[in-house]
């Protein structure tokens, strides 16, 4: 099997308010396999605890109970093998595009990643944008460049936190295919996070359904159609009403015990 399997095991997290007077439980008791390759993408209201899972897989954050394994070990801290990518792309305004991903370059066959960094811009159309500085590039092409330099360093994992949210509908669905692109090409694990009911379906072979207070996994849906899919094929139709009705359901689940 290939690398970036992650099992999550009953995993709680409570966060304690600073002065120890309150808890809240972001996350109760997920348990979840993804497996190694696998594009898998969460969906759920916000306050889910959508982010608080990806920063446990990160390693940023440890469980209160339970434990994540990667590729069979448990995670501790962060780690190379698992890159991330938020939605503020965060590029360095000083560099170009280049050494923008340069930077990024773990010392690890330095040359080899080189090579592929250059290649990877070629996959998202920005090859001849090496030059340029973030100022001078779109929001998009920015957030391309991000995509590039997490995966330059050929992460098992990539982790994405609405890595399209602050992007306008034609460019996210641009930079949708470039993923696939990119995911086919590296054959890593992809692990989605977006309020996107369409990009979810479009992008991922499964897709979670979360619901809040706490946040638990309400649904575990495989997308059984191949790529590159198609928005409005009935099929695609049928996947964005279930996961739009199980959204709503838990929403109106977590209101009714919210107010009791
Ligand atoms: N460091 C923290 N300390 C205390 N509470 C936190 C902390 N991080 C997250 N939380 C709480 O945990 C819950 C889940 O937060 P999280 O950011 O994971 O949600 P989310 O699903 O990513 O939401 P969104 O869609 O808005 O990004 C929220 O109620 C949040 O207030
Ligand atoms: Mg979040």
């Amino acid at each position: 099997m290939g690398k970036g399997h992650i099992e999550i095991n009953g995993v709680t997290k409570i966060f304690r308010r600073t002065d120890g007077s309150d808890t809240l439980t972001a996350l109760d008791n997920i348990q979840l396999d993804i497996k190694a390759g696998e594009f898998i993408a969460f969906v759920g209201a916000s306050g889910c605890g959508k982010s608080t899972l990806l920063r446990l897989i990160a390693g940023l954050e440890t469980p209160t109970i339970g434990n994540i394994l990667s590729d069979g070990e448990e995670i501790t801290s962060t780690s190379e093998k698992r890159g991330l990518v938020f939605q503020d792309h965060a590029l360095f305004p000083w560099l170009t595009v280049w050494d923008n991903v340069r930077f990024g370059l773990k010392s690890t066959g330095k040359k080899d990643k080189t090579e592929l960094a250059e290649h990877l811009l070629d996959v998202v159309e920005l090859g001849n944008f090496k030059k340029s500085y973030p100022y001078q590039l779109s929001g998009g092409m920015a957030q391309r460049v991000a995509l590039v330099r997490a995966l330059a360093n050929e992460p098992d994992v990539l982790l994405l936190d609405e890595p399209l949210g602050a992007l306008d509908a034609f460019t996210r669905m641009n930079i949708q295919d470039a993923l696939i692109d990119l995911w086919k090409e590296r054959k890593n694990t992809m692990i989605l996070i977006t309020h996107d009911v369409d990009e979810a379906i479009y992008l991922a072979q499964r897709v979670i359904v979360m619901s809040p207070r706490p946040g638990r996994i309400v649904d575990d849906i495989p997308i059984e159609m191949s790529y590159p899919r198609n928005r409005s094929h009935s099929a695609f139709v049928r996947y964005r009403n279930v996961i739009l009705e199980k959204l709503n359901y838990a929403h109106e689940e977590s209101i009714a015990d919210f107010s009791i």
